[in-house]
């Protein structure tokens, strides 16, 4: 009979510790009995960047990188991307179901009721230059409703987060649309309640002199499935932010500033820029394998390539080249997809990326569709944070839920000085 612990020796003193393990984990701080002496707070496990801790249980999003699978409260990716919207799956990830008729009714009139911002929102936007990124709109602006909202403090009190869910979710496209129009010099374009969640992002983003756009329904449905793609991905970057800074009892808008500007790094949602970027400055097929051995020897990365958890093909990445296609057919073919498809081929069988299972990820092609459907660059990463609201809410209000979740507080394996006496200005060296 196997037992479910583990038996540690700590060769320093000769003594033996078992420790449980429970869901294939121990406990760290089942590892500070372990001591040399009275004056040893204990042993720590140093884990720089989290490679091998886990930071709390969730039920929302599984992943398992070796295979390439990703689920979303049960359901695999593949299936929501080609049955469910947006909304729908937003709601099964925050609320752990798929909606029946009538809740998706209301869920759908709550969000579709909450998209407008409040004039003075647009003050905070106006005053930004016209060449501001909107990443940094989007993060100021987000943060700013938490002064409108004070309601937003009662964080345990389930019917205000329920509003705050609905204002974050709906507002987040107005916010990211107003800055777009901010950006080209254009009069703000206000919600419109008949269109759908993405139908209505795009109005606010492109609608010119006609009196009601209506959206191209390929364009729509695209944006649609890459929101779904984006809802949520287990413990990243921005998502630990989001729990980290909630973990603080903070309000959900500052949470999600936060969350936002994780997003903005070119490790992260900045990536899909990065990559749009990349594959400009190499300008052609032929200069592929060029720029590859440059990557290999150091100088740079392939953007969009390698996942800290997929070592395989990224699932989502193999949604997004079929959508690829469907907009190019509508839009015509973007010339820097030749590009792209080149240095797949070249990364895939080449030994530097296979050894380290270094694979397209969700970054690779959306920049080309996002560049296809007319999205300037500076956009990407808006692109990725509005549908990712949802699942950062999701995972805030699962760590508020868990009692085993305190303030996040990390330790610290201190290798400064030590103890010395101060010295005055004038016998400093
Ligand atoms: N190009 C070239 N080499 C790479 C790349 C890359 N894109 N990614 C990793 N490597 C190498 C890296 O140099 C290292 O090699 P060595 O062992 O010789 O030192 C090895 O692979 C392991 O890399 P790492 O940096 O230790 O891996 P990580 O898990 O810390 O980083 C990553 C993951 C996504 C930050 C990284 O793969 C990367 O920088 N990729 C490019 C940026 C990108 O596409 N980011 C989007 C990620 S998906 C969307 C999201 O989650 O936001």
């Amino acid at each position: 009979m196997t037992s479910e612990t583990l038996t540690i020796i700590d060769n320093r003193t000769g003594k033996k510790y078992e420790v449980p393990i429970r869901d294939g984990a121990i406990n760290a701080t089942d590892l500070r009995q372990i001591r040399i002496g009275e004056d040893d707070v204990g042993l720590v496990s140093d884990d720089p960047a989290f490679m091998n801790t886990a930071s709390c249980q969730s039920k929302i999003t599984f992943i398992d990188g070796d295979k390439g699978i990703l689920r979303y409260r049960g359901y695999p990716i593949e299936q929501l991307a080609e049955n469910s919207t947006y909304l729908e799956t937003a709601y099964l990830v925050l609320y752990g179901d798929l909606p029946n008729k009538a809740q998706m009714e209301d869920w759908t009139y709550n969000i579709t009721h909450h998209s407008i911002l409040h004039e003075n929102i647009k003050k905070f936007i106006d005053g930004f230059h016209h060449d501001a990124h909107p990443m940094g709109m989007l993060v100021t602006a987000v943060g700013a409703l938490s002064t409108f909202y004070t309601d937003a403090k009662n964080i345990f009190d389930v019917e205000s987060r329920k509003k705050q869910t609905y204002r974050l979710i709906a507002k987040m496209p107005t916010i990211a649309a107003f800055a777009y129009r901010h950006s080209i010099g254009m009069p703000y374009s206000y919600p419109d309640n008949d269109l759908s969640y993405t139908g209505n992002f795009l109005n606010m983003l492109l609608k010119m002199t006609e009196l009601k756009y209506r959206p191209d329904p390929v364009l729509e449905k695209a944006l649609d499935v890459l929101f779904i793609l984006h809802a949520d991905h287990e413990q990243n970057c921005s998502t630990n932010a989001m729990r980290s800074v909630g973990s603080s009892h903070a309000d959900p808008y500052c949470a999600v500033a936060a969350a936002t500007a994780a997003l903005y790094g070119p490790l992260h949602g900045g990536a899909n820029e990065a990559v749009l970027r990349m594959l400009m400055e190499i300008g052609s097929k032929s200069k592929v394998p060029e720029f590859v051995k440059k990557v290999k020897e150091g100088q740079g990365r392939l953007m969009g390539f390698g996942h800290r958890v997929y070592k395989n093909y990224d699932p989502r990445a193999k949604i997004i080249k079929q959508i690829a296609d469907q907009v190019f057919e509508v839009r015509g073919r973007n010339p820097l997809l030749d590009i792209a498809l080149e240095l797949e081929r070249i990364a895939l069988e080449d030994d530097y990326f296979i050894k380290r299972k270094l694979y397209p990820n969700v970054d690779f092609y959306t920049g080309l569709i996002y560049q296809s459907i007319g999205f300037p660059t500076d956009m990407f990463a808006v692109l990725f944070a509005i549908p990712r609201t949802s699942g950062w809410i999701a995972q805030w209000e699962e760590m508020l839920m868990d009692p085993e979740q305190k303030i996040a507080r990390p330790r610290q394996i201190y290798k400064g000085a030590d103890k010395r006496d101060y010295v005055a200005m004038e016998r400093r060296k």
